[in-house]
């Protein structure tokens, strides 16, 4: 998912490009708007942490991009290839580093286990929109 910060700044295009050029299918992808309540449904996981409530307000700041990707090996592929959480750590080169604006406005979420993909897409797309 290309996070709002992404999105606003016009990064879109770059950010497919690379995800494309890495070798990932892009499988379906739409532009959309989370409300404040969906976001927080989307990071439930995250709802005791202290940066939840920013994060969900962020999340539903702007225009999001999710996408269902296909490769081999694709969770942990596209993890290196988005870099760390924190753009200061995140290594050269990859879409957090070149794009992120900061730990929670970091311009990209990738699914951190096949399950969650599965749970992440259905999330955002139903099954007619997959192809
Ligand atoms: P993401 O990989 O989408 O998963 C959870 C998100 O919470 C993360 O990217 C950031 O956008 C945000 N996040 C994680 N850690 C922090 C933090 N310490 N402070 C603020 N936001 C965070």
């Amino acid at each position: 998912m290309i996070k709002p910060d992404a999105v606003s700044a016009g990064n879109t295009g770059a950010i497919t490009k690379m995800i494309e050029e890495a070798g990932f299918r892009i499988v379906a992808m739409k532009k959309t708007l989370l409300t404040k309540e969906r976001a927080g449904q989307f990071y439930a996981i995250h709802k005791e942490r202290p940066f939840y409530n920013d994060l969900c307000n962020y999340m539903s700041s702007g225009p999001i991009v999710p996408m269902i990707l296909e490769k081999e090996n694709a969770v942990e592929d596209f993890r290196t290839l988005i870099g760390s959480t924190d753009p200061q750590k995140a290594a050269p080169g990859t879409i957090r580093n070149l794009f992120a604006k900061s730990i929670e406005a970091n311009a990209i979420h990738g699914s951190d286990s096949d399950a969650n993909a599965e749970i992440e897409g259905n999330f955002f797309f139903s099954r007619l929109e997959q192809f």
